[in-house]
């Protein structure tokens, strides 16, 4: 029986380099592409087919910040699949990053230059907003369409015949300091991108908790810093051929600048690859490249607390009925 797998973000960058390299690793696999775009699907779906004819690929259209669109393509796969086998939580977005450039001139003073290069903690002013459903889109992105996206489909994910996984596409940049649980959707914070980063983390912990005895595990992987349609507009296109040259020099001493989406598809290709009940619920597989360009995988401990994991888990439900009690008021009265 073939693999199912779905990709949600699968138009472009990462997410479209792991499809790439999925259908190289096992060519038999169902492929469903979850896009927000028919066209950028129906491209990425033809250039996959093209390097890859023998290959099953199909798509699915989500929004994934717009709950009702999450419900429906939710439905749409549970009408077209019996089971899905793993599930890679990867869409998402850093809205409007912009480089604080006096923040770069302090960092390269500090003893913290090496660390702000990597991960660029400090160093991108971004721009959240609020959704339709009225929520901040940051995290209605990057984690709340996605938990609602798993939560729907459980019923093809724990079917008991054989263990399922899911794989989300974190950060380095995921930041206890950025992440409150009293204001889990960022809405007074400056740093909604590293927030929305830890919150998948521990929202990975509490779904291995739960679901783990229902053959469901969880994985969160950081993919390093690639140059991609998120990343490129924060600088003009000839300040990143200027920079070029150091980034190179800096992967001798840091292993994050993976760069390339290929590269950056490492961690999330080699999870794949594993058993998911041998993997470390509390680990963080980083995708990383060396100073002559060899890739490789590593693990990181997470920096979380899996009670927090646990409350954070309740207050997402709670949303979840809220919002769907909201969806079904508005479309009573329409
Ligand atoms: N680039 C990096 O250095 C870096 C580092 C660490 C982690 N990441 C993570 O890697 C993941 C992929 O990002 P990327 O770097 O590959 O950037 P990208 O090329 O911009 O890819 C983002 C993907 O997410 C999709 N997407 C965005 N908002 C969506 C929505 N509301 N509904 C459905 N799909 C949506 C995009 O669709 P469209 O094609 O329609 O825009 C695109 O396919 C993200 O989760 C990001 O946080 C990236």
């Amino acid at each position: 029986m073939r693999k199912v797998v779905l990709v949600t973000g699968a138009s472009s960058g990462v997410g479209r380099a792991l499809c790439q390299r999925l259908l190289q690793e096992d060519d038999g696999l169902h492929l469903c592409l979850a896009c927000r775009n028919p066209d950028r699907a129906e491209a990425a779906r033809a250039a996959l087919l093209a390097a890859c004819p023998s290959a099953q690929i199909t798509s699915v259209q989500v929004d994934v910040s717009d709950l009702r669109s999450v419900l429906r393509a939710a439905a749409e796969l549970r009408r077209r699949f019996q089971r899905l086998d793993c599930v890679y939580l990867n869409a998402g977005i850093m809205p409007q990053p912009q480089l604080d450039v006096s923040a770069l001139l302090l960092g390269f003073f500090s003893r913290k230059v090496i660390h702000m290069l990597c991960t660029a903690e400090g160093l991108l002013t971004q721009h959240d907003k609020v959704t339709a459903d009225g929520l901040q889109e940051v995290f209605a992105t990057n984690v709340f369409g996605h938990f609602l996206l798993v939560r729907e489909l459980e019923p093809l994910l724990c079917r008991g015949d054989g263990p399922a996984r899911l794989v989300w596409t974190s950060s380095r940049n995921a930041r206890k300091a950025n992440f409150s649980l009293q204001d889990f959707q960022h809405r007074g914070g400056q740093e909604p991108y590293s927030s929305s980063k830890y919150a998948m983390d521990l929202l990975s912990v509490a779904l291995n908790r739960k679901l783990n005895q229902r053959g469901l595990y969880s994985s969160v992987a950081c993919p390093g810093t690639m140059l991609t349609n998120m990343t490129y507009g924060i600088l003009p296109a000839f300040v990143w051929t200027l920079l070029m040259p150091i980034i190179w020099l800096l992967r001798f001493l840091v292993d994050s600048f993976t760069l390339t989406p290929h590269n950056g598809a490492e961690a999330l290709v080699w999870l794949f690859r594993q058993k998911p009940e041998s993997l470390d619920p509390l680990s963080k597989y980083l995708s990383a490249t060396s100073g002559f360009g060899s890739t490789y995988v590593t693990a990181q401990q997470m920096d979380l607390d899996e009670d927090t994991a646990e409350r954070f888990y309740h207050s997402l439900l709670e949303l979840e009925t809220h919002v769907k009690a909201t969806l079904q008021g508005a479309d009573a009265q329409s």
